[in-house]
């Protein structure tokens, strides 16, 4: 979900509506919009996305403070009643949140019995309630109140028509940042909504509330209203990377970036003289790094599948057993911490609240855990002992591209440091530091097949189903081919191990049923290609991703071939046309290719 508010010289609709658009990618399954002017609070909410709800606001909804919500529904669904923000019985007060309040259907009871009558399904509502029925004599004493009884994440921002000239923010595990302009002010759950505005802005901590005024802002505890004295900074960062300029979609902008932003995360890493990298971010000596017994992978998504082929580099270059494992089950099933065990978190935006959760878990149990995160500061960086930043720029795109190259890279870069202080030669190291430097050219080269690719995605997105299939080190690759095309296509897609499809999907292979193989050039060709005759054998058709030195034979396939670097960093380059054909396949379909249904690009609820 996504928050925004301003408060100013201006009418605050406007300017807050702008705002939500640009954070539609967190939530998009409704909207709403509160403005606090000379008639009171006014709210105008409903189902549907942000230019929905821009068409259908009320006239003169006028008023210079102002906030907003963009949502991806949790507690009840996507109805108009259930959108934010909400408000108490007198509408006073109007409140949006993010995050979760996790004793909501106590606090709900407790209200219902005290004789209030709730409008919606939602968490939220409670508090609003709570801050209408404070005694305090302050809006800042009231929200205290308010937040003193409630249990939860959250990241919100409070409007009251008794005190019209501040906004109050308040955050609990859910970002918040202030922005600061020329006597108007801004408020967001992340900087995408205000950078066009302002680039001078205050990070809340955990545990941190704000008063918003037109003038400024102070920073105070929410526990005891103790002053906290936060000031603002300049943030350097470039507007321009939160548009898609000439780009139909952010997801297209972002793949086509890959060239230019996997150097980013190479950059200053590698050694060539001494084939290794050097990660300063992971606070570990070559003693520490000696120490690793094993590596635990922990991520969501596209990043536990990154996770994975993550592992097997690890495991590969430095000889570690390792895994990866969705950070979503592990810290549900009371998983054995162990001090020799390296830990890993990766996530793009550093705030998924399951990651974030099993470093908490990790840490707790005296684990050593470091990130590897895209988001400078986010939560889970913070929460980390240390870590490799991906520096890919910000992702926009619900689907992950650049970042997940990164995520690779970042764990190229683990596995050779790791490899490098055990018994990876210097060889092998060197071999491998300049593998790296090749791959953005060779991402660049895949890129510039595109064209070949879209009549084949065209194809695929025809059927109703299809399996994407790979071994080992591929095996990663058809999970995350497989999500990527399932996420924006909406098509049934199922990753399998190659070596496994005889032992039950064959029974599902026909003509009707597409496969996507991943056959490099490795130790396993041989294998896989008899693989790929048992699916022709039964009409299956097949779409190869492969090297140029592979033949084929007699299998009858479309065959698309990728540049070779070593096989250990072959993956990301076998990843970059699956992106692709997700994409073409999604847009031939006619789907909202950044802002795929039911999805969120920042799962911050559990
Ligand atoms: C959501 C997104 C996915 C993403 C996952 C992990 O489910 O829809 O695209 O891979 O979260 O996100 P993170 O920010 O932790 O990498």
């Amino acid at each position: 979900c996504g928050i925004v508010g301003y408060i100013g010289r201006q009418d605050a609709a406007p300017v807050v509506l702008e705002g939500l658009t640009r954070l539609e990618h967190r939530g998009y399954d409704s909207a709403g919009v509160a403005v606090l002017g000379t008639r009171g609070v006014r709210v105008a909410k409903q189902a549907g996305r942000v230019r929905d709800l821009t068409a259908a606001l009320p006239k003169r909804f006028t008023g210079t403070t102002g906030i907003g919500h963009t949502r991806w529904a949790t507690h009840g669904p996507a109805t108009d009643g259930n959108a934010h923000p909400h408000q108490d019985e007198s509408g006073r007060v109007a409140v949006v949140h993010n995050g979760i309040i996790d004793n909501s259907a106590a606090l709900r009871a407790g209200l219902t019995d005290a004789g209030v009558t709730l409008a919606s399904d939602t968490d939220t509502e409670v508090i609003a309630h709570l801050v209408a029925r404070s005694d305090a004599d302050t809006l800042e004493g009231k929200v205290r109140d308010a937040l003193g009884s409630v249990v939860g994440t959250y990241g919100l921002a409070v409007l009251h028509a008794d005190f019209p000239d501040r906004i109050v923010v308040a955050r609990n595990g859910s970002p918040l940042v202030v922005g600061v302009g020329d006597k108007e002010m801004y408020v967001a759950s992340d900087l995408a909504a205000i950078v066009r505005h302002t680039t001078t802005v205050a990070m809340l901590d955990d545990g941190e509330m704000a008063t918003v005024t037109a003038a400024g802002f102070t920073t105070m505890r929410h526990s005891d209203l103790a002053s906290t004295g936060k000031t603002a900074s300049e943030v350097d960062i470039d507007a321009s990377a939160y548009e898609a300029g000439e780009h139909e979609s952010f997801m297209r902008k972002e793949i086509l970036e890959q060239p230019t932003s996997s150097q980013a995360v190479l950059r200053g890493r590698l050694d060539e003289r001494f084939g290794t990298a050097h990660l300063g971010g992971l606070d570990m000596d070559a003693r520490d790094l000696r120490a690793v017994r094993r590596v635990k992978i922990l991520g969501c998504g596209s990043a536990y599948y990154v996770g994975q082929m993550g592992a097997a580099l690890i495991e590969e270059l430095a000889r570690i057993p390792a895994d990866a494992e969705a950070a979503s089950e592990f810290r549900y099933r009371d998983p054995v911490i162990e001090p020799d065990t390296l830990y890993v978190a990766v996530s793009q935006s550093g705030e998924t609240i399951d990651t974030l959760l099993a470093v908490q878990e990790v840490r707790r149990k005296g684990g050593r855990c470091v990130g590897l995160v895209n988001v400078v500061g986010s939560a889970i960086a913070r929460e980390c002992d240390g870590g490799i930043y991906l520096h890919a720029g910000p992702e926009v795109a619900v689907a992950s591209t650049k970042a997940l190259t990164n995520m690779f890279l970042g764990f190229a870069l683990l596995a050779l440091q790791l490899g490098r202080t055990r018994d990876l030669s210097i060889a092998d190291g060197k071999r491998l530091v300049a593998g790296l430097e090749r791959l953005p050219a060779q991402i660049e080269e895949v890129l510039a097949g595109e064209a070949d690719l879209v009549e084949v995605a065209h194809q695929l997105a025809e059927a109703r189903s299809l399996f994407f299939i790979g071994r080992v080190r591929g095996f990663p690759v058809a999970r995350e081919g497989a999500q990527k095309f399932k996420e924006i296509s909406y098509r049934h897609a199922e990753a399998y191990q190659t070596s496994e499809l005889k032992h039950g999907p064959l029974a599902l292979i026909d003509p009707e049923v597409p496969t996507v193989a991943l056959v490099p050039r490795d130790e396993l060709t041989e294998r896989n290609i008899g693989a790929l005759h048992e699916i022709d054998a039964r009409q299956g058709p097949l779409v190869v991703i492969t090297h140029a030195e592979v033949d084929l034979g007699e299998v009858r396939a479309r065959r698309i071939d990728v540049p070779r670097n070593e096989p250990e960093l072959d993956p990301i380059l076998l990843t970059i046309p699956l992106q692709l054909l997700a994409y073409h396949a999604a847009q031939h379909l006619g789907h909202d290719i950044d802002k795929p249904r039911n999805l969120a690009k920042s799962v911050t609820v559990e």
